[in-house]
């Protein structure tokens, strides 16, 4: 079916195909909208057209295609014609980290540059990759006026990204504009969550401090887990009692290797060096960088206690190098950390991983094509919470894990059942087990 979006009051432009602009583009065809993807990259805007999607999601590629025939999404690689017409337009493209820490905002300007040279007619443009504070104000100054510019971010996270845009907690709008702030909230409407609007800076801090905060809930669960294994404690137990407490809520303390993935360390970042520039004390948000720095390291302590002998020489099995589980996403993975932190100490790795199969790949390790073919080891290590890896029969892996030991670093496994299969299991913060399922869930 051919559709003319021009012709439609709800035509959406979203500039940047990752994972925000992808998700968006989809969440908001689910609800009636007209979208016209762009992105400068022509290469994936073909892939695109053809239902194609850049990375691994459950039920993305099925969303999309279903969208795709109904006309709601196309894609192009021409910005006139992705902005002709729209009613707003949504930049998601990526600003990730530079050297010193702060963000880099290069195709976010791009974008700002390309389109104050068009004819943009009374669309809004909605800023939704994450900034840093004070960014939006000064992108709109870049319009003269003539066009508003609002800040709206996206709390999605990768592997749920288009329920997550379809069920956020809350909706935050910031600019200066309460008209152009309430067109955009009326678009959103048909989600029924509250909406609060505020400034665009205030928008602004409010996405990189829910980062900050999850990201440090995950520290301090790590320090938990950290002194649980020094005196014989669960931490699962301890988080599942602390988390409890519904002024904590059990969500993001489940423990690990660290958090990874392109968005939490970033902020963090990002947020250190604004307070820095600012002269204002950030040890908090230096500590929860710190530990996370430190965490991939627990895995090549307990390997050595565990087994009484350096890493040098042993052949180690791996199972995950996503940097979490439902996702083919490496970015910033801490099991890539693990994997090439143990490769410079002389191990030898095999590695398994469900969505991530890129035969050009340059990790300092085998891939395998199965999750039994990368058990045959000395030990196996555990470092993506793919919940697959729960069901795994350890009975049938087990007799090929030569010193028996199973470190599972995202506490994802059942320790009884790895015990049950006369294995020896460490967690990240527990020996044996507990029920991993409600933190596991929560998280
Ligand atoms: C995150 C935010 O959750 C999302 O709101 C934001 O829009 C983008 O950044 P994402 O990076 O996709 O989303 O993944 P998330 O599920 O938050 O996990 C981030 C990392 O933290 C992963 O490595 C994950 O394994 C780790 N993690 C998460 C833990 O180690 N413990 C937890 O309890 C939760």
């Amino acid at each position: 079916m051919h559709v003319d979006p021009s012709r439609h009051s709800n035509k959406l432009a979203v500039i940047g195909t990752g994972y925000v602009g992808i998700a968006s583009a989809i969440g908001f065809a689910e609800f009636g909208n007209y979208v016209v993807g762009y992105d400068i990259l022509s290469d994936r805007i073909r892939q695109l057209q053809r239902g194609l999607t850049p990375y691994h999601e459950a039920g993305l590629a099925e969303s999309l295609a279903q969208h795709l025939h109904s006309g709601r999404i196309s894609f192009t690689d021409d910005l006139s014609a992705a902005v002709e017409g729209a009613a707003f337009i949504l930049i998601a493209v990526g600003t990730p980290t530079t050297e010193s820490g702060s963000a880099d905002l290069s195709a976010v300007e791009h974008v700002i540059s390309s389109l104050a040279k068009l004819d943009l007619g009374n669309a809004i443009v909605v800023v939704r990759s994450t900034v840093p504070p004070g960014t939006c104000d000064l992108l709109a100054d870049r319009f003269d006026g003539n066009v508003e510019v609002i800040y709206s971010p996206e709390f999605l996270r990768e592997g749920s990204a288009v329920s997550d845009f379809l069920n956020p907690d809350r909706v935050v709008i910031g600019g200066r504009s309460d008209s152009a702030m309430q067109r955009f909230a009326d678009l959103l409407a048909p989600l029924m969550r509250p909406t609060l609007t505020m400034s665009a800076t205030n928008a602004e801090l409010s996405k990189c401090m829910s980062n900050a905060f999850l990201a440090m809930k995950i520290s301090f669960a790590n320090q938990v887990a950290n002194l649980c294994d020094e005196m014989d404690g669960d931490a699962l137990q301890v988080l599942n009692a602390v988390g409890g407490d519904r002024r904590i809520g059990r969500q993001f303390l489940h423990p690990g290797i660290g958090f990874g993935g392109p968005c939490f360390e970033k902020d963090v970042k990002s947020m250190i060096h604004l307070s820095r520039t600012l002269g204002v004390d950030c040890d908090l948000l230096d500590a929860t960088l710190g530990l996370n720095d430190r965490q991939p390291g627990r895995i090549s302590l307990i390997l050595e206690a565990e087994l009484g002998r350096p890493v040098r020489g042993m052949s180690l099995g791996v199972w995950g190098l996503t940097f979490k589980g439902g996702t083919d996403d490496v970015r910033d993975s801490l099991a890539i950390r693990v994997i090439e932190d143990l490769a410079a100490h002389g191990a030898e790795i095999v590695g398994y991983d469900p969505a991530f199969k890129d035969p050009d790949h340059t990790l300092p390790c085998r891939l395998a094509h199965s999750a039994l073919e990368a058990a045959d080891s000395d030990a196996l290590l555990v470092l993506t919470d793919w919940p697959q890896f729960r069901s795994i029969d350890m009975r049938t892996v087990g007799h090929k894990i030569r010193s028996g030991l199973v470190i599972d670093g995202r506490n994802v496994l059942d320790g009884d059942s790895v015990v049950a299969a006369g294995l020896r299991y460490r967690g990240i913060g527990r020996r044996r087990s507990s029920d991993a399922a409600e933190l596991a869930e929560a998280g």
